[in-house]
């Protein structure tokens, strides 16, 4: 499974970016709106941080207008990093014409705020790259969010679907064992469950034992 960061926090790219481990990052206005900088100064550092794909979301509402502000992002973004650009639509039937559109044009298209299979079904076939499902957000509101990954990623198995599942609005580690377990594609992780995926207590009290026993080795 692919593991993207779900983060416009540029530190913590940087410094998750160096354990190897990313594989693309996913922003969102509100994780852009945290970073208290400009949307075109976190994103020109994230394309040199992480060779993957970085997820970008439109704002409008309008076909048309997503389309135009997809291109726009495109053409501010350095040649060499437009291969990595995935535009992040929103699932609506105006956000599904502008993937058929983008996607025409071999535009990477990431659809967003999927609750449901149907909706996962529909931005696929509109030819989405991904669709990412919000299943921590289903969990808040009581429904079991990781039933959804799993009927999309049945369906999507039983078609051979090539968009990419990103389980999204991930909440702790155990939502990245399910989604390895259920075999999605890719889980997009906010930085402190990733932090929370490396620790074992066994791991640390293993550290110190063989601290305390190499004191003791002759040297
Ligand atoms: C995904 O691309 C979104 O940025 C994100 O996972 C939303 O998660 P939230 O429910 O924690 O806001």
């Amino acid at each position: 499974m692919k593991l993207f960061i779900d983060t416009a926090d540029l530190n913590e790219i940087k410094e998750l970016a160096s354990w190897g481990i990313l594989d693309g990052v996913t922003t969102n206005p509100t994780l852009l709106a945290k970073s208290g900088r400009s949307f075109q100064e976190v994103i020109d550092e994230i394309f040199d941080l992480v060779d993957g794909p970085i997820s970008l979301e439109v704002l409008s509402e309008k076909a048309d207008d997503m389309i135009k502000e997809a291109k726009q992002i495109i053409s501010k973004t350095p040649q060499k990093y437009r291969k990595n650009v995935a535009i992040k639509i929103p699932m609506t039937p105006e956000g599904l014409k502008a993937v058929k559109a983008l996607s025409k044009e071999g535009i990477k298209t990431n659809v967003t705020l999927i609750f449901s299979a149907n909706q996962a079904l529909l931005a696929a076939k509109a030819g989405a790259t991904f669709v990412s499902p919000f299943i921590g957000r289903l969990d808040d509101n009581g429904q079991e969010g990781m039933q959804l990954i799993e009927e999309i990623m049945d369906i999507f198995c039983n078609y051979d679907i090539e968009t990419e599942v990103i389980v999204a609005s991930i909440r702790h580690p155990i939502h990245v064992i399910e989604a390895a377990r259920l075999g999605a594609d890719i889980a997009t992780v906010p930085p402190d469950v990733i932090r929370k995926m490396t620790k074992h207590p066994l791991t640390d009290a293993g550290i110190q034992s063989f601290l305390k026993d190499w004191a003791k080795v002759k040297k």
